[in-house]
């Protein structure tokens, strides 16, 4: 019998204030106005700078192809910064406090992932939308799945410890870079298991070869397995 799951989800979309439709049109056009260019920082003083808030959310290690010194790692970033030219009255927007607009219409700080493996296209996706909110606060919450050069130190192979960094800075302005560190500790147990134990094993057992008569087919048979074995450690 196939049993049949049905998940029913409801979404509500909360009412903004006392907003009409025309409210919320004004609003989305601020950032397509004349007023609002999206290539302008967005500060009434253009001589200050601009803060920008970064964090990171690792989700999963993908991958970490250590000789490419390649790690894969799934995050989401959690960018913030203040809008001065899209904030607005909200008495004048219906009491509209909160609004999305999509990620191509206004300003975003240009991150880049400097120590990318692949070559870089840019956070984030045009139907990405960022919450505005109307002091001018962006949240921008991009899912990334992101290839950085970790470059890797065996020295202390299997005791060893890697530290892979995951560096972000802004194409456009100010160089200087956040970096986030990850330290990937090296599981002793699995090498054991998989790596060192096989090679012990079957090291004891490669001497028992010459025990076996030499005219009988028995020492080959006997030997391939072990060669075999020695063969594919190295590809666990
Ligand atoms: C803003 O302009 C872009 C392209 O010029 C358009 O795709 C988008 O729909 C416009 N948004 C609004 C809210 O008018
Ligand atoms: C802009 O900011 C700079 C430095 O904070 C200040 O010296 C300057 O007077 C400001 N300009 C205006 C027009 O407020
Ligand atoms: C990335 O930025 C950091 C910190 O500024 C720097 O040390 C590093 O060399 C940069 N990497 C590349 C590939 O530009
Ligand atoms: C906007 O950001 C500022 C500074 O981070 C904070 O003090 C303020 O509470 C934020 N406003 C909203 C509505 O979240």
């Amino acid at each position: 019998m196939r049993l049949t799951l049905l998940v029913l989800c409801v979404y509500f979309v909360v009412p903004m204030g006392t907003s009409t439709v025309d409210d919320v049109n004004r609003l989305l056009a601020r950032a397509n106005s004349t007023n609002y260019n999206k290539r302008i920082r967005p500060l009434k003083n253009q001589t200050n700078a601009i803060e920008v808030k970064l964090g990171l959310i690792l989700y999963s290690i993908q991958d970490f192809d250590q000789p490419k010194e390649a790690l894969s790692t799934s995050v989401q970033l959690l960018v913030h910064w203040q809008d001065e030219l899209l904030a607005w009255e909200k008495d004048e927007y219906g009491g509209i406090e909160e609004m999305l607009f999509p990620q191509d219409d206004i300003w975003k700080p240009d991150l880049r992932l400097n120590n990318s493996y692949k070559s870089f296209t840019g956070f984030g996706s045009a139907d990405l939308s960022l919450w505005v909110s109307n002091d001018g606060n962006v949240s921008w919450f991009p899912i990334q799945a992101l290839d950085s050069q970790c470059s890797v130190n065996t020295y202390k192979f299997p005791h060893d410890t890697q530290t892979c960094s995951l560096f972000f800075e802004s194409a456009e302005h100010e160089p200087g870079a956040v970096e986030f560190k990850l330290v990937l500790e090296r599981r002793l147990s699995y090498y054991m298991i998989h790596i060192f134990g096989p090679i012990i094993v079957v090291s004891i057992l490669g001497p028992f070869t010459f025990l076996l008569p030499a005219d009988k087919g028995d020492r080959i048979s006997f030997a391939n397995p072990i060669l075999y074995e020695l063969r594919h450690v190295d590809q666990r």
